[in-house]
């Protein structure tokens, strides 16, 4: 016994040595970045830190050059920071650079299929039938603002109830944002009231606020086979979209019974209509299936949903600190579109309303830092090569905050996005959406929701923090999607 324990105790640093070296000698071929320790990588660096925040990778950029190599435990991820160097990567290589980067625990989740963790042929196809669907069922017509104005409305009753109390709007925003996801794939809406809407959002929390930072998550990402006999948080996120899955497989077999003769009413009529006809062709290379109908609307309920959430709660809060931008809006619009209905085309005569809905995005980004890739061969990039399987981080938010772009990046000025006349101006740095044959696919939905809604509430009620709080504090807190600190808000109706 005591000889094992003497032969452990002389191997096991010698080979944590070995591993050491091992480590170095691989950092050679990828650009600089934070020293890699077995096991933990350069994660060491977030630890000094106390954690990871929306500056991390920005702060890391600045000492490391903007294309820096973080090594997650063993494999290496490298990040593009600023616009030039994400530019370079998603336009310039944006053919070597189109690939998702699917970690274990993405591929876990997946299981090869869908529309946001797939590449090559399987990627495509789910690509274009989303696409089409999406024109289809009239995103940029009437149709899907229809859906969009339904939910508005239902936000502006919910407030109104309120009576000009403080209340929490974080459920209701959710609600409406969801039950747009909802009556695009399924035809329908949840009530705010639903227990079982109230179960579903509990649970999407527990997986967003577990995804990406926790330790279990960076645990999970390292060790996969280890982590999936262990019991932990890691397997309740798991099971989150067991559960958006098995709901879709249930609404798949209803619209198969009420199979309709007519336009398709929402995506997976859509979709099971794209099956039949592919059915025919007898492909056997052919991924339009039940399964890869049922992750993609998994895929474009969680790419949708926190993301348009937690903008929608940065609004409320950055309007509500800013009387005046409110007071502009509303002027705006009265000038413009009078006591009319604003319907999306309206944003093009409202430059100033658009240029605010940027900027906030813009200034508090729901991401931190975008979507990972991964490079399909040798990528020769400003002197380095990244090697073929590296995954690449395109950090957006250090694009949105490029102080060589933005005449001031970390202060919230509309301005970004007018000209001296008041004209609105699109900025080819305005990257939240990413850009090139990977980006967003639900950019549009994403736009017309924001306009839709945040122009709906600002006519009826006058946002203001709670008597006895003079401003909300706009530090983000921690999570995923770096969303606001939990705050009260007072919507006052305007004509009271
Ligand atoms: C403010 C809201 C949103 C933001 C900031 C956002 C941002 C992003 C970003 C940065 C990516 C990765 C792009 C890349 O790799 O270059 C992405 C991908 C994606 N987004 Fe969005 N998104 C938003 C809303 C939505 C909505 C509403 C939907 C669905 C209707 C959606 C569906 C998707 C899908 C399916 C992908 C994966 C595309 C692919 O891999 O081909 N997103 N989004």
């Amino acid at each position: 016994m005591a000889e094992i324990q003497l032969s452990l105790s002389v191997l096991l640093p010698i080979l944590l040595l070995l591993y050491f070296l091992k480590l170095l000698w691989s950092r050679r071929h990828y650009p600089p970045g934070p020293l890699a320790f077995p096991i933990i990588g350069g994660l060491w660096r977030i630890a000094f830190e106390k954690g990871i925040d929306g500056m991390t990778a920005i702060k890391a950029a600045k000492q490391y050059g903007n294309v820096f190599t973080l090594w997650l435990g063993h494999f290496p991820m490298v990040f593009l920071s600023g616009f030039d160097a994400v530019k370079e990567g998603m336009v310039d290589h944006s053919e070597e650079l189109l690939d998702r980067g699917v970690t274990p625990f993405f591929e876990k989740i997946s299981e090869g299929k869908g529309v946001g963790f797939t590449n090559g042929h399987a990627w495509k196809q789910q690509r274009r039938l989303v696409q089409m669907a999406l024109v289809k069922l009239g995103v940029g017509k009437r149709t899907m603002e229809d859906k969009i104005e339904d939910e508005a409305q239902q936000l502006v009753e919910i407030f109104a109830s309120q009576q000009g109390k403080p209340f929490d709007p974080e459920l209701f925003i959710t609600n409406a944002v969801s039950n747009v996801t909802f009556s695009l794939m399924y035809g329908y809406r949840w009530s705010v009231e639903d227990p079982n809407f109230k179960k579903l959002i509990k649970t999407i929390e527990y997986t967003l606020s577990f995804g990406l930072i926790s330790i279990s998550y960076i645990l999970y990402e390292l060790f996969p086979s280890l982590m999936d006999r262990l019991p932990g948080p890691h397997k309740k996120a798991l099971e989150t979209s067991q559960m958006l899955l098995s709901l879709s497989k249930e609404e798949i077999r209803k619209h198969r019974e009420q199979e309709s003769t007519q336009e398709p009413r929402d995506f997976i009529d859509y979709y099971l209509r794209e099956m039949e006809k592919e059915k025919n062709k007898n492909d056997p290379t052919s991924t339009v299936d039940e399964e890869n109908l049922m992750h993609s609307i998994l895929d474009i309920y969680f790419a949708g949903l926190e993301n348009i959430t937690t903008v929608m709660k940065w609004a409320l809060l950055i309007l509500a600190n800013r009387p005046d931008v409110q007071d502009k809006i509303i002027k705006e619009i009265e000038d413009v579109v009078g006591s009319s209905n604003i319907c999306y085309d309206d944003h093009k005569r409202l430059p100033y309303t658009h240029a605010v809905i940027h900027e906030i995005q813009r200034y508090r980004y729901p991401m931190l830092v975008g979507i990972a890739r991964q490079a399909t061969r040798d990528v020769h990039m400003r002197g380095y090569i990244i090697p073929k399987g590296t995954y690449i981080a395109h950090n957006l938010r250090s694009v949105l905050l490029d102080d060589e772009y933005w005449e001031t990046p970390h202060k919230f000025n509309p301005n970004h996005f007018l000209d001296k006349d008041g004209n609105f101006v699109a900025r080819k740095e305005f990257l939240g959406f990413g850009t090139g044959p990977r980006s967003c696919l639900g950019e549009n939905v994403a736009r017309m929701e924001l306009f839709i809604f945040l122009t709906r509430l600002l006519r009826v009620f006058h946002f203001q923090p709670p008597p006895g709080v003079k401003e909300f504090t706009e530090e983000p807190a921690r999570g995923a999607s770096l969303p606001p600190h939990p705050y009260k808000v007072c919507a006052i109706p305007r004509n009271s």
